[in-house]
Order: C-alpha cells, then structure tokens, then sequence
C-alpha cells in the first residue's frame, strides 16, 4: 500500500503523557506503558475507534481506565490495535513482550553485542509498543528500565536521571524523565555494560551542562575527537544560529550494529561506533572529518527536528535538508569552506543527480511512499540542504537569520511543515518565494545552459540562459524554476571586474539574458560560483577559457570545477577514440600543462591542490552520459591518469617527500592537506605499476604511521599487479583482525580494488569467516563498496557481480530489510547500460522481487526500477 501526502489527516486521538516500563530479559523484554489518552474533537467523535499501530509484539494485557480488557475487547491484526468505543479522556495500560535478541532488523529495541539500544526512527517505536507512532503526536515520556545489575551497570534513556535503586535477584532499576514533548521517533533507551567519558560545557547564560560519551570498555581512549567535536558545535549553534542547548544532560552512546549514521533521539544520541570512535593508528583523517560532521548533526538536530519537529514523513527534509545545511556550514567555518564545499558538490553530483534521473526520483518534499525508511535519500538529504543554502543566499545571511530566528519562535514545540518554513522565511525577509517552492515539489535536476555573445564594438558581453528540466513520472512537463546563479567577471589577467550586473542573478524563465556593459575585451564570466544552484551547467568555454579559470578565477571552488570539466573534455575525447577504436594517443599538451600549474598552486594551498588534481571517478563520469561505456570510462580514466602521472613523476616525488614530515598525530587542517596531497600524488606514482613503483608504494605502506598513509598506501597498492599487494594485504589483517572499525577497512580496500579480474575476488571474501551479514557496516564495507565504487567488477560482463549482490539482498532481506534495499538501488540504472548487461540486471531483479515475500523495503525500489517492463 501506498502512503499520500495529500491524505494526510490529524490523529483521532492525543496522548498526553506516556510512562514506560521496561523489563530487560536475555530471552525478551516486557514493555509496560502507561498513556493518558485524549480525543481530538476537532475531527473525531465518541463513535471514533482508536486504533493504533503495532509491529511485532506480543499483546500481553490491556487496561482501560483500571477495567482489564479480554482479547475480543480490542482488535490486533494487520499491525493495528484498536478499540472500537472509548471515552472522550482515559488511561490506558498496555504490556506488550517482544524478543530484542532476534531483532536483526535493528528498528525498534534490539540487542548489539552485549548492549540493549533502540532506533525509533522512522516507524520503530510501534515494534516497542502500540502507540500513534506519527511525528505529530507529541508528548511527554517517563522511562524506568530495570535490568541485571551485573550484565547492564548503565541503563539510559531521554531527559534526566530522576531515581536510581536495587531490587532483588541482582537486578536494578533507572528511572528518566524527559520534560520536552516529543513524537515516539526520538524515545531511546540503552542498557549494557559502558563507560563513559565525561566533559562539560558552559552555555552562553551560564548554564554548565555534564556531556558523557558511551563506549564499550575497550575503546575508553578513542572518544576524545567526538567531545572535542561535540564542544565545538554546541558554541557554533550558540554563536552562528543563537540557539543554547536545553537540558543539563547530553548524552552520546556508540554501538556497532546501527543501520544508519547516527540518530538524534532527545538528550541520548545512538550512535554508529564508525562516527564515534578514533585514534590516528585506526581512524583516517576522512573519518576525522566525518566525526565532525555527524557529532555536529545530530547535536544541530536538537533544534531542527527535535523542538521543531515534523508533521508527517513527508516533510523530511524540514529537519534533514536544514541540518545537514547547518553541519556543512560548521565544517566549512572549522576547516575550508571551498574544500568542504566541492566534497559536498562531488557527492551531490555522483550520488543525488544520479538519484533524481532514475527510477526512484523524487521531489525533496516526496508525494507518496510505500516504505518510509527508502525515503532517507540524498535527495532528501543533500539537495534539500542546497534547498536551503539556496534560500540563504537569495535572502542574504543577515536576513536568512532573522528567518530562522522567527521559525524558531513561531514553532517551538510544534510538528510543521516545509511550508510553514518558507513562509516564515517569506515573512521575515519581505522576499518573494513563490517560484522558489517548486524546489521542494518538482523532482529532477534542471539543466542550465549559458552562450556567450561578444559585442566587440559596444564592449557588451551578453550571458544568454536556457534552463531545462527532463519530465520524469511525477511531473510529464516541468515547470521553470527560480535558479539563483552567482556570477563574476575577470579580466584577462585575472583580476575581479567591478559591474553592476556582477553578483546574484535570478534566473526564473526558460530563458534570459545579462547583458554586461563597458567590458573589456578578453573577460570572461565565471558562473554558478560556490554551486550556486544544485543544477547541470553546460557552458561554451573554450578549452583555453578552462584552463584559464582553473589557474585563476577568484572563486576556489570554480576553479576546481573548471579543472573537473577539462578533464571531462579529455576524457570524453579519449572515449570517442575508443569508441571508434582508434589509438587513444597521447594525453593532450593543454591538459598536462593545466595540471602541472595546478600542482604549483598545490604549494600554497594543499587541500584545494589536492582536490583540484583529483580526476572524477568512474561513477562521476558515467553521471555525463545516457548509455554507459563500463569498460571504456575505466580504459580511458586509467589512460589518462597514467599519461599525467608520467608527465609529473619527478616533481610529484619531490612534494612527496617534502609532505612527508607532518606527524601522525597532528591531525590539524594543514597537516590533513598534506597528508592528502601526498597520498594522492603516490597514487598517481603508483598508477604507473612498474615494478619500482610497486617497491616504492610498498615501502610508503611499510613505514606508514597513521591509517591515513596506511589505507591509502594499501589502496593504492592493491590496484597495482604486484606481488606486495598480497603481502600488504595479510600484514594488514594480521595487524588489525582485533578491530573491527578497520577490518571494514580491509574488506573495503579489497571490494573497490581490480574490478577488471571480474567479481570472483569478493565472492571469495563473502565467505571469510570475518564477514557476516548481520553488521550493516561490514556489509556496507563489501557488498556496498562492490556495488557503489567498483563499476568493473559490478558489471563483469559476464554478470557475476550481479548475481553476487542480488544473492546478498536475497539473504539480507530475511533479517534486515532497510539495509537489503540499499543495496538494490545499484540496479535502478540498469536500462543505460548495453543490452547484454541490461538483460542480466533485469533478470537479478526480477529473481529478487519473486522471491517468498519481499519486504515493503525492498519490493518499493525493485518494482519502481522494473517499472514499465
Ligand atoms: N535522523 C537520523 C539522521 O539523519 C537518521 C535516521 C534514519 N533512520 C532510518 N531508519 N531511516 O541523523
Ligand atoms: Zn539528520
């Protein structure tokens, strides 16, 4: 069944307060909940049944109003409870029991190792208990666990510690109460055998608040970067968005088995360990970042989820689009905005576009759904945070704050919508949004196209823009959209030309021109600065006029997109070639000469340098194309990273060794860039494969000192032929096997790496004794990084690497469906692919979807993918 935004309805009923009890057993727990339940009179009256949802559980009694209720008093089928005539206010008491131990779903309360957690969102708190499990059903909860005292020393959930005690047969009881309401989603509990790390925080009226991080016993000491982290946000949200935080208690706790990154539950965050847990021996300075960002998330969600929060699922984004605009925002203002901001792009590009032009394309304000947990998406996600950076930057930052002060005021404590959003940015700024909203309701992404005429006489220079967006299924013919584009002008040597017309232009028809006036000859227009609008550009820069903004344009962030686009030209040259089997040649002059400026610039800004002499991956260059050249993409990408890393040997092994001194515990900014400088040059040294290279990278492995040079030397190694690559491999292991956070690591590294040898390598790894389905991160780190990052292997021809995978979503849909749907998603783009290939994948699908019951999950995104066949 599918559910609509445009059927959206009140609930029946409120609940004013929830007490919970829960009795933790290693064979099940009793849940007992206590409710005072109110009848909304605005839309239901004394004939209107309650009914409530329900998943999984055991109806063990039902009181209404002290008056217990026999079984054919309530209804209790299709994951419903209901009752058929209450009164207009009651209590009711519920005791469900359910099986923590066998919830390999990891939705609602489970076990991971040895410690009880829960993830309620989206719809898990109805796999604890029947209630209204909507997020516009706010109230407030009591929790008291009680547990084996010995076994579970911690027990934990939302709010502030009221009571603790013993009780008899070793056991011992937590009592917490959360004064803020809050739909179920945000309810957490945690029982087990923890430690914490302890810190505080002084807020800006003075307030001390105690912060705790909670890790099993053995990972005490890698805790420190997610509270440094922690402190950093809490004073970023004060000073830049003047929100305080609000309860005296924050608390983190860190599991292994998390299907997602981390959930903001009120005052005690779940974590996944991979976004908690780092030392510069296991973690790389990309998990660093990562920490950062996703301890800065979840903090930030406080505000934007948590006090304000969603009146259905539909409106997602209102809580992720803002929050993940904020924790980019935080990152960009701790380490560089443009480094931070091309990441952001990169992903964008690779992952969302690819998303919006498939099969599962969705507008940022989704319609319908079948399975909520599918809509976590990137468009969601990623292009609703460009939603709002875009809002921010056609308001301005004073105005957009004032914006934000204002939505907080008016909806503090409320369940709203985008719409309430918008219109409350409407009202604070005076600007006009109405166009704008087609953002969150139009799906797709648009396509700008700018030509440029010359008026050598008059010394005009008109930009004209054409904007477009494909129809898909939710809307045959778009609509123009409200495209923000920034723009500057530079002179012949580079210098910023001071215009009029220079800065925010509004691009709001099919098509429209700027027209520059007094220009001297020679400008030239830099467009879409900082992303300006999340969109596909098509330009008419010359190759010349590339080369000339990578080297120069004041905008770091056009510069790394001037030098992506020049190697997207060449690449697209060398796989016409390829294409028409022609020799491939030689990499061409202006291209080596743009990277080899490049890489002077590298030496006063590392990180920039590092990102600008990236080539796009695979995945990123196949995003330009309808029909997919598996092979050819691979064949030319390798040829030109080659014919560079020839043509720069020896200057790259002079800045390798000149970055090589940073030690391995400086994690800084600057010791970062060069880190990344570095490895990306071996890498490029490394694409060479001779066998003195091989010596060379192998030695880079052997005496690396941080997991940074350590998986990056191993990386590399490992797409190289060499024989060290296997002792690289086992040393590696026999070093780390303890860990699991860096066997993912070892499984990943092997799962991208050679996917021209087919799929064989990682079928063979399915079977290592360390890997096991039941850990979504190790099967991200195998299946995932297969499916997603190696394009070779996933496509062997041969269709080994789809058979693999659609047998991983086959098995994995048994235990734990969110994680099985994922990974289907590497099938939606099976009709660009050639006919051989599209066979084979349309058959994998057609397997997946007739298996014994599917899941929601899973039948959701393959039937939408073979849609039309
Ligand atoms: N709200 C969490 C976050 O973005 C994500 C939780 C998603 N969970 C899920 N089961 N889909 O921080
Ligand atoms: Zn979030």
């Amino acid at each position: 069944t599918i559910k609509y935004l445009k059927d959206y309805r009140q609930p029946e009923y409120w609940i004013d307060s929830i007490d919970l009890q829960f009795d933790l057993h290693e064979d099940h727990a009793l849940v007992k909940s206590l409710m005072k339940i109110r009848r909304n009179n605005e839309i239901a009256d004394a004939q209107t049944p309650l009914v409530f949802d329900c998943e999984a559980l055991e109806i063990v009694s039902v009181i209404a109003e002290d008056m217990i209720l026999c079984p054919g008093e309530y209804g209790h089928e299709n994951n419903k409870f209901t009752l058929f005539k209450v009164p207009e206010t009651f209590t009711l008491e519920i005791t469900t029991r359910i099986k923590p131990q066998d919830n390999t779903a990891l939705s609602g309360l489970y076990r991971s190792g040895g410690t009880f957690c829960t993830q309620c969102e989206a719809e898990g708190f109805r796999r604890i208990t029947c209630f209204p499990d909507r997020p516009d059903v706010m109230t407030t909860y009591s929790c008291i666990i009680t547990a084996d005292k010995e076994k579970y020393p911690v027990l934990l959930s939302n709010g502030n510690l009221i009571e603790t005690g013993d009780l008899d047969h070793g056991r011992h009881y937590a009592h917490w109460k959360d004064p803020f309401k809050k739909p179920s989603y945000l309810f957490a509990l945690v029982a087990g055998n923890l430690v914490c790390i302890e810190d505080t925080f002084k807020t800006c009226s003075n307030r001390l608040i105690d912060l705790r991080i909670y890790v099993e016993p053995e990972n005490k000491d890698k805790c420190g970067h997610a509270m440094t982290a922690l402190k950093q946000a809490m004073a970023w949200d004060e000073e830049k968005f003047g929100r305080e935080y609000d309860l005296d208690l924050y608390q983190i706790v860190a599991v292994n088995d998390f299907n997602m990154g981390a959930m903001e539950n009120k005052g005690l965050n779940v974590f996944n360990s991979k976004y908690v847990l780092a030392s510069t021996e296991t973690a790389t300075d990309i998990d660093f970042m990562g920490i950062q960002g996703v301890i800065a998330h979840e903090y930030f969600h406080n505000w934007t989820g948590n006090r304000v929060t969603l009146k259905n699922w539909f409106q997602l984004s209102l809580k992720e689009g803002l929050t993940v605009f904020r924790d980019q925002e935080f990152t960009s203002d701790m380490n560089s905005r443009a480094v931070k901001r091309i990441a952001d792009v990169r992903k964008l590009r690779a992952g969302q576009f690819s998303e919006d032009s498939g099969p599962m394309a969705h507008p940022v304000r989704p319609e319908s759904y079948m399975e909520m947990n599918n809509f976590y998406t990137m468009t969601v996600y990623d292009k609703g945070a460009e939603v709002i950076r875009m809002i921010s930057l056609i308001l301005g930052s004073e105005r957009f704050r004032q914006g934000m002060d204002l939505y907080f005021e008016k909806f503090d404590g409320m369940a709203v919508t985008t719409e309430d959003f918008v219109a409350t940015m409407e009202e604070a700024s005076g600007v006009d949004l109405g166009q704008f909203r087609l953002w969150y309701s139009q799906s797709g992404t648009p396509r700008v196209k700018m030509v440029q005429t010359h008026d050598l006489q008059t010394g005009t220079l008109t930009l004209n823009f054409s904007q477009t967006t494909p129809g898909d299924k939710n809307q045959k013919e778009k609509s123009a959209m409200h495209i923000p584009v920034q723009i500057g002008l530079l002179d012949k040597d580079g210098n910023e030309i001071n215009n009029p017309n220079c800065g925010l232009f509004h691009l709001k028809t099919k098509t429209d021109s700027l027209v520059f006036e007094n220009v001297p000859e020679k400008c030239i227009p830099s467009i879409f600065r900082g992303f300006s609008a999340p969109v596909k550009i098509e330009t008419d820069y010359s190759d010349t006029d590339l080369a000339f903004l990578m080297a120069r344009d004041t905008d770091p962030f056009n510069r790394w997109d001037a030098a992506q686009q020049l190697y997207f030209r060449e690449i697209d040259r060398l796989l016409e070639k390829t294409q028409k089997k022609e020799p491939l040649g030689g990499v061409s002059p202006h291209v080596l000469a743009a990277f080899d400026l490049a890489l002077d610039g590298a030496h006063t800004d590392r990180a920039l340098g590092a990102k600008i002499l990236t080539l796009p991956d695979e995945n990123e260059i196949g995003e330009n194309y309808e029909n997919i050249d598996v092979e050819g993409i691979h064949r030319v990408r390798c040829f030109l990273k080659q014919g560079i890393a020839q043509q720069v040997r020896e200057r790259a092994m002079a800045i390798i060794n000149e970055c090589a001194s940073v030690p391995a515990s400086d994690i800084s900014f600057a010791a970062m860039a060069k880190r990344s400088l570095k490895n990306l040059l071996i890498a490029y040294v490394g694409s060479l494969d001779t066998p003195a290279d091989a010596d060379f990278v192998f030695e880079k492995f052997n005496q690396a000192d941080s997991m940074t040079d350590e998986i990056a030397a191993l990386t590399t190694l490992s797409q190289m032929t060499t024989d060290h690559r296997t002792v690289a491999l086992e040393r590696f292991y026999n070093k780390w096997k303890k860990d699991p956070l860096v066997i993912d690591k070892w499984f990943s590294v092997q799962a991208v790496a050679r996917g021209d040898h087919g799929a064989g390598e990682v079928v063979k790894l399915s079977g290592h004794p360390d890997f096991s389905l039941k850990n979504p991160n190790r099967v991200r780190s195998l299946v995932g990084a297969f499916t997603f990052q190696n394009p070779m292997g996933f496509h062997t021809p041969g269709g080994e690497g789809y058979t693999f995978v659609a047998d991983q979503i086959i098995a994995l849909d048994r235990s734990n469906p969110q994680i099985s749907a994922r990974l289907v998603s590497g099938f939606n783009h099976w009709k660009r692919y050639d006919k051989n290939r599209q066979s084979r994948m349309q058959q994998e699908l057609k397997r997946i979807i007739t298996i014994q019951k599917p899941s929601r999950d899973v039948y959701e995104i393959v039937s939408k993918a073979l849609d039309g066949t």
